[in-house]
């Protein structure tokens, strides 16, 4: 065949003729329901398979091949013929038990492509792509069939070739722990091995994030660059066997790319979401968006430690301070982290000391929590694992019974170790070491959430498997980290880049809820060491930043010395009807108007990079004929983040609607935050 098609091109291209047709045959193409986004799909010589996209008419994605390296049986790498092909349209309008926005419309064109392989026995795979103005999604489905009963995949064959030179921000995959190394900005053509998502914009001013939906018993998704602007898909390797096995019949997580004229674009899509399941959990009143304070920045700062000893910060006394500090301004949550046994020893990367249910003789947990609950206040569980899930499975039940014993309703759960260290449990009494976005991983992460929902208990998974939209599923997956976070701020070594806020909207953000821990209006680390920001932009976080949990994380004396700046921290939602971006570059600037669920104000944020700029904001989001009290945070004339000014804060009021038009003054590394509510 290979030999065949060549002699005939020669010859072809001797004669100045242009291929043959059936060379290469375009067998399908699909177009979004606005007709922005085009997908072909083409059948080459030697019956590979591949894809291309189209925006407005441009390339964005040029042809790129679809397959499987498999162990256990030949790749699925040609061969292909096309059996049947569907087209299906789909429009419907479903609602977010808590979210950036109630409602998400999902809008799309579906194109099915059933495939066979008749030089193997007739082997079978299917390809579906959904075709969104915003986005597509594709992925693979493995049939139940005699000739391909356990699928055994290394690797795939999946590629996205960047259509046009462009520049990317990415992360380096595999590397350092828990999705927490720095963002990187290159060229297209010079990034290494990326974790997603990865966001590109090529020079026409196109943007796209490559991404993945709906991980599920499945290998993590790393892209890696072949050559050129050409990625592969590279599933994340097991530490036992090939990336994947699986029993067919079963579908691979989406490939994704958001795709958008602007970075604005890309934050506003809801691809990511729409391509997973509906609420499998039926009723989930019990998840609790909220706010949340507690023993957390004092031990980042080493003011006190996780382990017992006089610096122990989980004490009763301690606790019951932040739960008066809690009832007294709002905040239903108070998190206590080294409450349980097991901190002595090597945690990180440790963890075999753990216990789930023994305190530490100086933490009352049936008191404090009953205090709390006469409060009105709710503890936050803490489970460290030191990414040992081996010995942490062994006792997660017991541990999920006690809290939700006492009324605790949502638990972080944290995987500190180095990349590829985490332990997981083998045959026998065997483990092994992993990665937390293997397959074993991402099966223990859905566990640990499907197993805390039988108790009515959210989580927050810190060093977790990347997000990829389960919280549709599983509303109790509430928050997750997997970025660096502000604890970067109390000891990091670089801490986190002034541009870092600006860097995550566009980049971590789209894939779902950060656990980020805003709000350290102290701006300084250990050691008073400053950080990259003024105290504006902290507040401006609290919108920017979207989790539906939210930790205000300064100590209990830095919220009292600075009282104006704490009251927007107090005022501010976590759970929003609607979600606006109104202006964005990735790692520059960016701003966001998001709508009260349960009110009818309006609150915004918007953050800078280390540069000082002035933003125009149209006030157009708000509500046609009312007027609305703007109350303003923003940097003082002479605030800079590099200088004593950066605590340059003015607290200011003023009567607008909708349109007015705000100019936001933002100094380098400075940001502004804005309440906007109806005058009664
Ligand atoms: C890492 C988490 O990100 C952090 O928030 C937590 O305090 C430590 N692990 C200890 O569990
Ligand atoms: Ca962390």
């Amino acid at each position: 065949m290979h030999i065949k098609a060549g002699l005939i091109s020669a010859i072809l291209a001797a004669s100045c003729l242009a291929p043959p047709v059936w060379a290469d045959e375009l067998v399908a193409s699909a177009a979004s329901p606005n007709n922005i986004l085009n997908v072909d799909v083409r059948i080459e010589t030697g019956g590979k398979l591949a894809y291309a996209i189209k925006r407005r008419g441009e390339d964005v994605i040029t042809w790129s091949r679809l397959g499987f390296i498999l162990t256990n049986a030949p790749k699925f790498d040609g061969g292909f013929s096309l059996e049947k092909k569907t087209l299906a349209s789909h429009d419907d309008t479903w609602e977010q038990p808590w979210g950036e926005r109630q409602f998400v419309r999902n809008h799309y064109q579906e194109l099915r492509l059933d495939l066979v392989q008749k030089d193997f026995r007739n082997r079978r795979i299917a390809v579906v792509f959904r075709v969104y103005d915003d986005g597509v999604g594709f992925r693979y489905e493995f049939p139940k069939q005699e000739q391909l009963k356990d699928v055994k995949i290394s690797d795939e064959l999946t590629e996205f070739v960047v259509a046009k030179p462009g520049t990317a921000w990415w992360q380096v995959a595999g590397e350092v722990a828990a999705l927490e190394h720095p963002v990187l900005k290159t060229p297209v053509r010079e990034v290494g091995t990326a974790n997603t998502p990865m966001t590109v914009k090529t020079e026409d001013g196109t943007h796209i994030a490559f991404h993945e939906a709906a991980l599920v018993d499945y290998a993590s998704m790393w892209m890696r660059r072949v050559e050129g602007q050409k990625f592969r898909a590279h599933l994340t390797p097991s530490a036992t066997g090939p990336a994947v096995e699986r029993r067919a019949p079963f579908s691979t997580p989406w490939r994704t790319m958001q795709i958008a004229g602007d970075a604005a674009g890309l934050y506003m899509s809801d691809l990511i979401l729409n391509l997973n399941e509906p609420n499998k959990l039926g009723d989930v009143s019990w998840v609790k968006p909220s706010k949340f304070v507690g023993v957390w920045w004092e031990m980042h700062l080493n003011k006190s430690s996780w382990g017992s000893g006089a610096k122990h910060g989980a004490t009763t006394a301690n606790t019951r301070r932040w739960i008066d500090f809690a009832a007294a301004n709002g905040f239903r949550g108070v998190l206590v982290e080294g409450w349980n046994i097991g901190w002595d020893s090597n945690w990180a990367g440790g963890g075999a000391d753990f216990s789930f249910t023994k305190s530490y003789p100086d933490f009352d947990l049936p008191a404090l929590s009953a205090y709390a609950i006469s409060k009105g206040v709710r503890l936050i569980g803490h489970h460290e694992t030191g990414g040992n899930v081996a010995h942490y499975e062994k006792q997660m039940d017991a541990g999920y019974k006690l809290y939700a014993r006492h009324g605790i309703d949502s638990i972080k759960s944290g995987y500190v170790t180095d990349a590829g260290a985490a332990l997981f449990a083998g045959p026998g009494n065997s483990t092994h070491f992993a990665f937390t976005d293997s397959q074993e991983a991402s099966r223990h992460f859905l566990t640990a959430v499907r197993e805390a929902a039988r108790y009515r208990i959210a989580i927050d998974t810190h060093e977790p498997v990347k997000d990829t939209g389960l919280r549709r599923t599983y509303p109790n997956w509430l928050s997750r980290e997997g970025a660096r976070g502000m604890e970067y701020n109390a000891w990091g070594n670089p801490i986190n880049s002034v541009d870092h806020e600006a860097n995550l909207v566009f980049t971590r953000m789209l894939s779902g809820p950060m656990d980020y821990t805003p709000g350290i209006l102290s701006l300084e680390g250990v050691d008073g060491k400053p950080i990259h920001s003024t105290q504006a932009k902290q507040l401006a976080n609290f919108v920017l930043i979207y989790s539906p949990i939210v930790m205000a994380a300064d100590l209990i004396e830095n919220y009292e010395k600075y009282p104006a700046a704490f009251k927007f921290i107090k005022d501010v939602p976590t759970d929003w009807a609607d979600t606006r971006v109104i202006h964005g570059a990735v790692g520059e600037y960016a701003t966001i108007a998001r709508k009260d669920r349960r009110s009818a104000d309006w609150y915004v944020g918007s953050v800078t990079d280390g540069a000082a700029r002035t933003l125009s904001l149209p006030l157009g989001f708000l509500a046609p004929g009312q007027r609305y009290v703007a109350e303003i945070y923003r940097d003082g004339d002479q605030a800079d983040y590099r200088t004593a000014r950066r605590f340059d804060l003015v607290a200011e009021q003023r009567t607008v609607d909708a349109n007015d038009v705000l100019q936001l003054k933002l100094a380098p590394g400075g940001g502004q935050a804005i309440r906007l509510s109806p005058v009664p």
